[in-house]
């Protein structure tokens, strides 16, 4: 039965609901012309959406604050959920479903804790779970790795998944600013939340890592696996010792398959200066898939905002109607492949090169006394840099860049290094991906 009405309805009008919205008004020229079913928002919930400006919302458009005014219209076709969180975004979602509504989501920090059982759900119901904007907001990566290069063989995967984040290091190298400044500069624009915690921890770009290694080898893992490691113990100082490497520091998502094993990882890592990831500033995002028949390609764009998530969730609300109106849903598995294989996580155990930077206070024999526990451990110095304009020499900063060793190795030197007396910060060390 083809269908003339595709009716919608939004739980959440915050940057995600209200700029998907808008989309639908602003570019209903563009929208029609594609579709031929016409998408109509029907109901709008949301606690406080008295308080929230809608005067140029359509007039056609309902209003409530209980969300079983949309969760219960046999009419609405797709919910979008845009409020985020664990609960009551989850009940929502499976209520949604239980009365046969297609879900669009962008809730990245549910999909990567419950995602499989929607997506289960979903299937056995005939339903779309469409998660597009989940993952790097604007750009449709989750699109290009299920349909564009659906018959690629993903070797590796890495990733600048979290804007505030890159935002944060792209000031503080250009600035040279300390984080905590930095930080607040990104809350007083916007980039940041009151509470930064999940982002500048890692934990944002974990979730959206983990949703991405879903689609690029149907595999899922327990999020507390994912080796994951924010960015709060970064100083200007490693920018400028990242500089003279002919690198910059990126909190940077990696997903590999070695050997049959998975591999994931969430750090600040020294990228080349000639590598386009490096080349990756402010709050943008991007991603760089290798496949073993294709090879490289590269996505880059927004990872947030209205504008861009609102692009992403309209256009999985296209192709659900496409589906609708074609009377069948469903037509891709929601997390590309058609049964995901729950995975562990393997450390990486390859050698790579490394920078570590030491805090000290500084007197005679302590770079022979760093050494001698590197070389007990068998790792090598392949050169130190002390920046000259440091000369407080009761708290020097000073970097060792290691010839390639495994990160269990300097794990375990650094451990030992960790209990000198002269040591007045932990060491950071940060894997130098040289071939990205
Ligand atoms: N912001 C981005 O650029 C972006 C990008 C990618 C993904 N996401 C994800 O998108 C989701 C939404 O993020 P957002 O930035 O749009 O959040 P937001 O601006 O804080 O908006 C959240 C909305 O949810 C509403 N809400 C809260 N509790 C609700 C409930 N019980 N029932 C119905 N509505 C409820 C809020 O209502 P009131 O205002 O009326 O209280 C508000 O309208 C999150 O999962 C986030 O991780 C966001």
């Amino acid at each position: 039965m083809r269908k003339e009405i595709v009716n919608i309805g939004f739980l959440g009008f915050g940057t995600v609901g209200s700029g998907a919205v808008r989309i639908l008004q602003e570019n209903n020229v563009e929208i029609s012309s594609r579709l031929s079913p016409r998408l109509k928002v029907k109901t709008i919930c949301s606690p406080n959406i008295a308080k929230r400006d809608t005067s140029w919302v359509r007039d056609e458009v309902k209003y409530t604050t209980d969300p079983n005014v949309v969760l219960n219209d046999p009419e609405i076709d797709i919910v979008v959920e845009a409020i985020g969180g664990r609960e009551p975004a989850l009940s929502y979602i499976n209520q949604a479903f239980e009365q046969n509504k297609n879900v669009v989501t962008a809730n990245k920090l549910l999909l990567a804790q419950e995602g499989i059982n929607l997506a289960k759900l979903a299937a056995s119901k005939k339903l779309s779970l469409a998660i597009e904007a989940s993952v790097a907001g604007g750009i449709p990566i989750l699109n290009a790795i299920r349909e564009g290069i659906a018959a690629e063989k993903i070797v590796s995967l890495y990733g600048i998944l979290n804007g505030t984040t890159n935002f944060i290091l792209t000031e503080m190298e250009k600035s040279g600013a300390a984080f905590d400044i930095t930080l607040a500069q990104a809350q007083r624009l916007g980039y940041a939340e009151a509470d930064p915690t999940l982002d500048i921890e890692g934990l944002d770009a974990r979730d959206k890592l983990a949703i991405l290694s879903m689609f690029c080898f149907g595999r899922y893992t327990s999020l507390e696996e994912i080796p994951t490691q924010g960015i709060t113990q970064l100083t200007p100082i490693d920018f400028v010792y990242a500089n003279q490497a002919r690198c910059t520091i990126k909190l940077l998502c990696m997903a590999k398959i070695v050997d049959n094993d998975l591999l994931l990882s969430v750090a600040p890592t020294m990228v080349p200066h000639n590598s386009l990831l490096a080349k990756v500033n402010g709050s943008f995002n991007a991603i760089m898939i290798t496949g073993a028949s294709g090879g490289q390609t590269f996505y880059y764009g927004r990872g947030a905002g209205s504008g861009p998530t609102g692009i992403a969730v309209v256009s999985d609300i296209i192709r659900i109607a496409r589906e609708l109106t074609n009377g069948h849903t469903s037509l891709s598995s929601t997390f590309s492949f058609q049964n995901l294989e729950k995975s562990n996580v393997t450390e990486l155990s390859q050698p790579y090169s490394f920078s570590v930077r030491f805090t000290v206070n500084n007197h005679l024999g302590v770079v022979a006394k760093l050494a001698s526990i590197l070389s007990e451990n068998n790792i090598n110095i392949h050169s130190i840099s002390q920046d000259k304009l440091l000369t407080d020499k009761t708290n020097l900063s000073f970097v060792t860049m290691l010839e390639p060793t495994t990160p269990q190795q300097l794990h375990k030197a650094l451990e030992e290094i960790k209990k000198l007396d002269f040591l007045i910060q932990t060491p950071l060390a940060m894997r130098i991906e040289e071939n990205i």
